[in-house]
């Protein structure tokens, strides 16, 4: 157990260095380079993030693992190989924009590859294995953590690369949760270190829902939430490549929502304010979203606001919301 442990660790230690050089050092890692540098990806980012290109060969990494003494059969429980009977061993990870995924302790424990093209999947990751699990691991915690827990804030996003951008952007408490939702487990982790959560997910319909899903999660947790509203659809990638990392920290990250102003306006798609039984249906759901709220003067904030936007005095808003908040007792 312990050794297999071990021998995985030095071989995806070794595995990241390999995907590294062939990128960095040989021809056909040309267009791996190049694919990140036009995706705004320098050479201190590809250091700092051991980003390398797994080669269009059928077994090269097979090859080198097996002169190396590693158990090849171990290699393939690890994810790194694949094996058919009468074939022998070959490579996984093929022509891919290889992600190294570490543990807290910094360690290697999977990877990430990304297809260059228009190839599905986008993203092939490396299997669960016992020293990687998807919904205990967050890409990037092992470097973000001292920021993390300096600032008692951890930024949630959901991509390889929304955390190398935001990163670079001078944001170093970002971590990812790699596509999937985030679970509990993460949750706790994170709370041993954080005590406000900023969600930083993709401005999409998808990064919506995974947000609306992260804040009840995260709150039950004692976690402080607020939600940083991307425009557009775009993801935090997107908006740094297109308007820079001075304006991502300054309108998107400085400019997040609390997790009920989030949670208003992401209700509020689905009436229609300009018709008066719409804008009834809006206040009564958004009535009872305040009334949720444990804080006397949060519930008079966000009533205040309902009533400075709408024509109802905010004794009748309040004693409607009392209403709903008997409801819930
Ligand atoms: P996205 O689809 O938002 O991709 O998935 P992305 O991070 O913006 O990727 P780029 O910018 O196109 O390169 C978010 C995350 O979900 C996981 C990956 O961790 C990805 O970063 N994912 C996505 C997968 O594991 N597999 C997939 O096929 C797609
Ligand atoms: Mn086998
Ligand atoms: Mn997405
Ligand atoms: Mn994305
Ligand atoms: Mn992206």
């Amino acid at each position: 157990e312990q050794a297999e442990a071990k021998a995985l660790y030095d071989a995806y230690e070794f595995t990241a260095k390999f995907y590294n050089y062939i990128m960095l050092n040989t021809e056909q890692g040309r267009p791996a380079l190049d694919y990140l540098r036009s995706r705004g990806m320098n050479d201190r980012i590809i250091e700092t993030f051991q980003l390398g290109y797994s080669p269009n060969m059928r077994d090269k990494l097979a090859e080198i693992l097996g002169k190396r003494g590693f158990d090849l059969a171990l290699m393939e429980k690890g994810g790194l190989l694949s094996h058919r009977e009468g074939s022998g061993y070959y490579d996984k990870f093929r022509d891919r924009i290889m992600f190294p995924i570490h543990d807290q302790k910094g360690r290697i424990i999977a990877f990430g590859g990304r297809a260059m093209g228009d190839i599905q999947p986008k993203y092939m990751n490396s299997p669960e294995s016992p020293l990687f699990n998807k919904s205990r691991n967050l890409y990037n915690f092992h470097q973000a953590r001292p920021q993390i827990r300096k600032s008692r804030t951890v930024v949630l996003l959901e991509g390889y690369v929304d955390a190398i951008k935001v990163w670079e952007a001078g944001i170093q408490n970002g971590v990812a949760s790699m596509g999937t939702a985030l679970t509990r487990e993460h949750a706790l982790l994170l709370r041993r270190n954080a005590d406000e959560a900023l969600l930083c997910y993709d401005g999409d319909p998808a990064g919506q829902n995974a947000a609306f899903k992260s804040i009840e999660l995260l709150e039950k947790e004692g976690f402080h939430v607020k939600v940083a509203w991307l425009p557009g659809g775009q993801d935090p990638d997107e908006f740094i490549t297109q308007f820079g990392g001075e304006r991502f920290r300054r309108e998107i990250i400085e400019g997040a929502l609390t997790s009920t102003k989030f949670k208003l306006q992401y209700i509020r798609k689905n009436f229609n304010l300009t018709d008066v039984d719409g804008r009834f249906r809006y206040i009564e759901s958004a009535l009872k979203l305040v009334a949720e709220l444990d804080a006397p003067y949060q519930r008079e904030h966000y009533i205040q606001e309902l009533a400075s936007e709408f024509p109802y005095a905010a004794d009748n808003l309040t004693q409607q919301m009392n209403g709903y908040r008997q409801d819930l007792l």
